[in-house]
């Protein structure tokens, strides 16, 4: 299908994201998901919209395809940016201004960035609770696999700091690759150049064990793939540890990663349900914390 050919929706057209949208696209996401989450605060700090729009800026550069603005007269009402990965298609961000919503342009936006995952053997996306977005995602054929956040202050109790962890480095990120392919079935590429400017790198790379982990600003982790259980725990352990005494917030823990909740509880953390991991194509990741954009 051609994704121009879904472009008129009333006097709403849909265009490919430029990179100057990208400042616009943050404020309208912001907006979207404070009122979706029923926050009177409807912007992000500072350092967390400049993340977002590097990140953004890279998707539309690299996956421009995939990347979808509905446009209302010249205004930004509604924008999907997604990526390709080898045979991984994945839906970055999706967000439709809260006056526009429930009138058919999310179907749109959503349609055209699939486009770019044509013939992809597997999906992924993040949802939050919005049931908005759950019915688009469900009539697209993902499977809806609930997802658990672990919270508070980490304890100082047992938690036994990991040996043989270490930061990584760009030599690292071809097995990081490899690893990511057996868990998800598509390597990075650039995206590790991106996250490691980003945030920090902690691996481990031991004789048939391999984990890696990128850094949270609150020492949780964005994003963690490992080869089995041990490392895993090994892997969220080392960065908890970074912030004992202080209020954390590890999101994106399914319930094939049990190990992640007995290193949450562990940490005196308590777990409560929040959010989707939606698949196509393929099972939920384990040992596996997914990153919330680029899965
Ligand atoms: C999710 C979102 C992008 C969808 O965009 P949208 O323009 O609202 O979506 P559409 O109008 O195309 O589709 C909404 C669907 O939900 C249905 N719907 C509308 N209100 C609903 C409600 N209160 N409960 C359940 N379903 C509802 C609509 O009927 C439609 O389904 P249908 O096409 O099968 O009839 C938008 O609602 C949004 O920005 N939500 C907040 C941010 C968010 O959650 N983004 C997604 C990140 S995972």
């Amino acid at each position: 299908m051609d994704p121009t050919a879904v472009g008129r929706s009333g006097a709403v057209i849909l265009r490919p994201m430029r990179v100057d949208d990208v400042a616009e696209a943050e404020r309208l996401s912001a907006l979207a998901f404070a009122v979706l989450e029923g926050n009177s605060d409807l912007t992000r700090p500072p350092e967390r919209a400049a993340a977002w729009q590097v990140r953004t800026a890279h998707l539309v550069s690299r996956d421009g395809a995939g990347c979808w603005v509905a446009d209302a007269d010249g205004t930004m009402v509604g924008f999907a940016t997604s990526l390709r990965r080898e045979g991984l298609w994945i839906l970055a961000t999706y967000a439709v201004h809260p006056s526009w919503q429930a009138r058919g342009i999310g179907r749109a936006l959503l349609d055209a960035a699939a486009h770019h995952g044509r013939g992809a053997l597997r999906r992924m996306v993040g949802a939050t609770t919005d049931p908005k977005a759950l019915r688009r995602y469900r009539s697209a054929g993902l499977d809806l696999h609930p997802t658990m956040v672990l919270e508070g202050t980490v304890g100082a109790t047992a938690m036994e700091l990991p040996l043989h962890v270490r930061d990584g480095r760009p030599s690292d990120h071809e097995w990081m690759d490899s690893l990511d392919r057996g868990l998800r079935g598509a390597g990075r590429g650039e995206d590790h150049t991106l996250l490691s400017a980003l945030h920090p790198l902690r691996v481990i790379d031991r004789p048939h064990r391999r984990g890696y982990a990128y850094l949270a600003p609150d020492s949780t982790v964005e994003l963690l793939a490992a080869s089995d259980r041990r490392t895993a725990t090994d892997l969220l352990t080392d960065a908890l540890s970074g912030a004992v005494g202080a209020d954390v917030r590890q999101a994106h823990v399914t319930a094939a990663n049990q190990w992640a909740i007995d290193v949450g509880m562990a940490a005196g953390l308590s777990l409560r349900a929040q959010g989707y991991l939606c698949l196509a194509g393929m099972k939920p990741p384990s040992p596996y914390l997914h990153h919330r954009a680029l899965l």
